[in-house]
């Protein structure tokens, strides 16, 4: 009797598929970013992103930073008034922060 077996097998290839369609669920640049900095080569964005989780998620999500869309000055002066809240952004990576949340998070 092979059949159950083939069954199986195929079960367990549709759940793998699912599993890694289900990955491009986190749409979001910043989680990308983190996934891609935790496998990859280096990639100086991804490793930016990760800065930014990491220093900008912590005391409310990351979408309070989708849902204020600014230019590089406007995120230089959000920078600036979370650095007065708390904010560790390292003074060496502040502008690439900035021009990483312009890209990422800019004006549509
Ligand atoms: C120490 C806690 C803390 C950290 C860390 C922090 N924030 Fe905030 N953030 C706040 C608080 C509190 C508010 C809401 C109060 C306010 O608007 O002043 C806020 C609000 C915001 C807003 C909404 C607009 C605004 O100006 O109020 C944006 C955008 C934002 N933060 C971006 C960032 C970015 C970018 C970083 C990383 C550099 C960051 N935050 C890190 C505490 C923090």
């Amino acid at each position: 009797m092979r059949a159950p077996l083939l069954l199986l097998g195929l079960a367990a290839g549709l759940a793998l598929i699912l599993v890694f369609a289900g990955v491009g669920v986190h749409s979001n640049p910043v989680y990308n970013a983190a996934s891609a900095a935790a496998s990859a080569p280096p990639d100086p964005d991804a490793a930016t992103g990760a800065l930014v989780l990491q220093a900008c998620g912590g005391c409310h999500s990351v979408a309070t930073l989708t849902q204020h869309p600014q230019d590089a000055a406007g995120w230089t002066a959000t920078v600036a008034s979370m650095e007065q809240l708390g904010a560790q952004v390292p003074s060496a990576q502040r502008a690439a922060v900035i021009a990483y949340l312009a890209n990422h998070f800019g004006p549509r």
